[in-house]
């Protein structure tokens, strides 16, 4: 077993923690930890863009209410107000790093970003880099950390529990995949920035890295876990055999397609206003609820009144992709179902990344901050990564946490059970028996009973997948699978608390939003008892003083 020592430790190299490293090396030495080659990750499938108040028909204001609109009442008002002022700072400094966005020319033939439509949106304000966004933002940012002095990436590093001494967090043990070897990392603060959880459910957007685990380890340390019922479905993503769950950016209804019956009805004009640029929730729901109203397998999505030359320039992924299986969008509609695409709730930080564990800072999709309330925005993630991994850094810095001793190495606690376990435990598919709970009683539309049964299906699950955890702690796939029956429970136990229905929780034996009651995030807390789902709770940990550095 190896000892390491450095400043900061980054657990995730996608938009949140290379932007957090980059920040931070400016004063400290940082090492990344990342489970596979480093750009995989979400943020390199991003499509549709990342959202700034860049135009001058624009303002902070109509961002600000866009955003609380789609979050459903659940938005922090500050975080959001934090989002959207120091955002278009953070686009511009990925520009300056070298980032190419899409361009055209305003009236005065003057260069100026174009910006893209998406859904909840009430101006144009989506910046692109036409349907790779995402991978332009991780080519630019590795980019910048690849010289760097200041900045180690380990690949093929898989993250496995966070160290603590004192309640603090002073490390993390890592598994060093080449040797097979579990390694100590210590810090002066450790930043999780592991990304979402898709594959909780058997079809999602997400790519394979995208498993929980920085939620799970956090959940296992004790850190305040928030709102793990609102999972977003994206609406329109491929239904093929073979290319299930690929993308159909929002950003192709900003470009004016239009969901359909098979029989051609345009259906969302009866579900919302705003049409098929409502929120995701809305769009997401009425797609369900058109599906079973007609026993139909998908629904389909329309833009074949755009020329084929503006779709090929536009959306080349999404075109050629769609070729690949025989489809040609500028002459056929796309056949369209919802998926699983990205957890708003996450470990709880406050305005400065910090969770409740001292020294221990969440950003990106792992983090709840309070931005996205009951719904996110589109394309409001990536630019949520950006702002709070950047004050996360500055905090971090700022708070000249000391160096931890790094003798007397804490034991791997996962690993203390480890007696008693059988050999018929490997022979069950946990992941797929718990891709079939999470997919029949977790989904878009939830009953109280199905929610109840699965709670109970995914204790065991639980329990199954950490012996096999214990028998094997070598195998990547066994904690991966252990973090995803943890990730899967507090959905679950979230959904559960949470009685009504609010944003992206349908619940049917709580059909109307209660504001007297549940105006307020839902809280868990392994060490502090299940459920502290209490709002002033929820306040105090945004604001109290001793997390502070
Ligand atoms: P990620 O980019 O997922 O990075 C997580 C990192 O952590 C990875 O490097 C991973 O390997 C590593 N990791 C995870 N677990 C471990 C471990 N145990 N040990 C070591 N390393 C670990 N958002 C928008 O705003 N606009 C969009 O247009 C948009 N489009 C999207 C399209 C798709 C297909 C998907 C899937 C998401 C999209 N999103 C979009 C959401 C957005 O991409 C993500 O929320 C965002 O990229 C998350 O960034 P992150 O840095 O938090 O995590
Ligand atoms: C998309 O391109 O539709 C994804 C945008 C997002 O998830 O914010």
């Amino acid at each position: 077993m190896s000892v390491y020592r450095t400043d900061f430790v980054v657990i995730g190299s996608g938009i949140a923690g290379l932007t957090f490293a980059l920040r931070a090396a400016e004063q400290a030495e940082v090492v990344v930890i990342t489970k596979k080659e480093r750009s995989e990750s979400n943020t390199n499938y991003a499509q549709g863009g990342i959202a700034g108040v860049l135009s001058p028909e624009d303002t902070f204001d109509l961002h600000f209410q866009d955003t609380l609109n789609a979050g459903a009442g659940l938005c922090h008002e500050d975080a959001v107000r934090v989002l959207v002022q120091e955002g278009p700072h953070q686009i511009r400094r990925l520009i300056e790093l070298g980032a190419r966005f899409d361009m055209e020319r305003d009236a005065e033939g003057n260069p100026v970003l174009a910006l893209g439509r998406e859904g909840g949106h009430s101006r144009n304000r989506i910046v692109h880099y036409a349907d790779q966004t995402g991978w332009e933002i991780e080519r630019t940012l590795l980019e910048a950390t690849r010289y760097h002095p200041r900045i180690t990436i380990h690949e093929h590093f898989f993250a496995l529990e966070l160290i603590l001494r004192d309640s603090e967090c002073v490390g993390v043990w890592v598994l060093n995949t080449h040797s097979d070897e579990p390694e100590a990392f210590f810090a002066r603060a450790v930043l999780l920035a592991t990304g979402g959880c898709g594959q909780v459910y058997p079809h999602t957007t997400n790519p394979p890295i995208a498993t929980g685990d920085g939620i799970a380890m956090a959940w296992r340390a004790g850190a305040y876990i928030a709102n793990m019922e609102f999972m977003q479905f994206h609406p329109t993503t491929l239904y093929h055999p073979s290319a299930r769950s690929f993308l159909i950016s929002e950003a192709v209804r900003g470009e004016g397609a239009v969901l359909r019956l098979p029989d051609g009805t345009p259906f969302m004009e009866q579900h919302h206003p705003m049409k098929d640029l409502a929120p995701r929730d809305v769009v997401a729901r009425a797609i369900d609820a058109e599906m079973k109203r007609l026993g139909l397998p998908c629904v389909y999505l329309d833009i074949t009144h755009r020329p084929g030359e503006f779709l090929r320039q536009r959306f080349p992924v999404i075109y050629n992709r769609l070729q690949s299986v025989g489809i040609d969008m500028a002459r056929e509609w796309i056949p369209v179902v919802p998926a699983a695409h990205y957890m708003c709730g996450g470990v709880q930080t406050d305005l400065y990344g910090r969770t409740s564990i001292p020294r221990l800072y969440a950003a990106g999709e792992v983090a709840c901050t309070g931005v996205h309330g009951a719904n996110r925005l589109a394309s409001n993630s990536l630019l949520e990564a950006l702002v709070f991994a950047d004050r996360a850094a500055t905090h971090a810095v700022e708070a000249r946490w000391n160096q931890p001793r790094t003798d007397a190495v804490p034991p791997l606690e996962a690993l203390m059970q480890a007696s008693g376990v059988s050999e018929e435990v490997e022979h069950e598919d946990i992941r797929t028996r718990l891709h079939a709970v999470m997919h029949q009683k977790v989904g878009i539309v939830r009953r109280l009973a199905s929610l109840q049964e699965a709670a109970q299906e995914l204790q065991r699950l639980q329990r199954r997948a950490q012996l096999v955890v214990q028998k094997a702690p070598h195998r990547v796939e066994a904690w991966e699978r252990w973090n995803l029956t943890i990730v899967g429970g507090l959905i679950v136990q979230c959904a559960l608390r949470r009685r009504e229905s609010r944003g992206l929780h349908t619940l049917v034996d709580f059909p109307h939003r209660d504001d007297v009651n549940f105006k307020r995030d839902t809280v868990l807390c392994r060490t502090a008892g299940l459920d502290t789902s209490e709002a002033s709770l929820s306040h105090e940990t945004r604001n109290s003083a001793p997390r502070s550095g």
